[in-house]
């Protein structure tokens, strides 16, 4: 027989934080969960399948800046260490960990990372290519007032894949506030965001026809049958995707087909769906350049150097504290 022990893959610390969550979330009104926990073995692996669909633009429209603005970026920050919020795969780190190499042959790399699969992964393939590369890996919610390692300055923060974009106004106000009390003088952030364009292009970046993101979506179920002893039927729950154009943002809903109730064993939790009732499992922002100029100088912080795709889908700031010398007009 199986015991929970057996088949939880989550480390004591972050388990309670999910049943924290989860109690909040699904005796709210309206039901959400925090996206997050989109992110175990299988969510990690099928968001980088999202990042390759022809309907999900954002990861190579964020490369293909990338690749454009490294040279620039390094030389603007003269970085000696990189750290990564959400680093996933690390994969598109390699084109700004190559440029700043061009500058500093002694480079110290520290991805966090709520996934310590991906983590572990990221790194093994990282010190295959990158011998003198010094790897810090950190399993941590950046979200969540993470001490910012003591490396070697200047610091580059680069938070990419439009992670900025799954917390709410009021969390981004907040994290931009406690980054900006531990940003040393010299320190940058590097800070990817989808950008707003047509809404049918949104959505249909959020409802592929392969059915990745419903699987994705859907996957969070299967994550808390499995670490809080829940029966969610997954068959009972229709994965939606709605544009929010009064928030510009694009959420990720599972839909109840039907009116159930749902036990969570390992919470001694019963929760009821009305037919049709929605548990909301991630927003994601998408910005208008004068806004995130706005977000960012309300945290105390300065756009300093922006970049973008000739499509318009995806744009990176470059950002200092906003008592640094003002960079130079353009
Ligand atoms: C890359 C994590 C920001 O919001 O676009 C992809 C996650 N969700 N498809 C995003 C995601 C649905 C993604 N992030």
């Amino acid at each position: 027989m199986t015991t929970p022990a057996d088949t939880a893959l989550l480390p004591a610390h972050f388990r309670t934080e999910l049943r924290t969550d989860v109690t909040r979330g699904l005796t709210a009104s309206p039901k959400r969960l925090p996206p997050r926990w989109l992110y175990d073995p299988l969510g990690s692996e099928l968001f980088e399948q999202i990042t390759q669909l022809p309907e999900y633009p954002y990861t190579r429209a964020e490369r293909s800046i990338l690749a454009q603005c490294s040279p620039a970026v390094a030389a603007l920050t003269g970085a000696r260490t990189v750290i990564e919020l959400g680093s996933g795969s690390s994969e598109k780190t390699r084109i700004l960990l190559d440029a700043l190499g061009e500058h500093h042959t002694q480079l110290t790399y520290a991805p966090v990372d709520v996934s310590a699969s991906a983590l572990a992964q990221a790194v093994a393939a990282l010190r295959a290519d990158y011998p003198h590369l010094t790897t810090v890996p950190l399993v941590a919610d950046f979200t969540t007032g993470l001490a910012l390692p003591p490396l070697p300055g200047p610091r580059l923060l680069a938070f990419l894949g439009g992670t900025f974009g799954n917390l709410l106004p009021g969390e981004r106000a907040v994290f931009l506030r406690s980054l900006r009390s531990r940003l040393d003088p010299g320190d940058r952030l590097l800070i990817g965001v989808g950008l707003v364009k047509d809404p049918d292009r949104i959505r249909a970046a959020y409802d592929d026809a392969a059915g990745v993101t419903a699987a994705f979506n859907l996957n969070v179920l299967t994550m808390l049958n499995r670490e809080l002893q829940a029966e969610f039927d997954l068959s009972a729950f229709e994965h939606v995707a709605l544009w929010d154009a009064a928030n510009d943002w694009i959420e990720m809903r599972l839909r109840s087909r039907r009116e159930q109730t749902v036990v969570l064993h390992g919470l001694g939790l019963h929760v009821f769906f009305a037919p049709g009732e929605d548990l909301r499992t991630e927003i994601s922002a998408k910005f208008r350049p004068r806004r995130l100029a706005e977000e960012m100088s309300q945290a105390g912080l300065q756009v300093s150097h922006w970049f973008t795709d000739p499509d318009q889908l995806y744009g990176l700031a470059l950002v200092a504290r906003d008592d640094e010398p003002a960079p130079p007009a353009r």
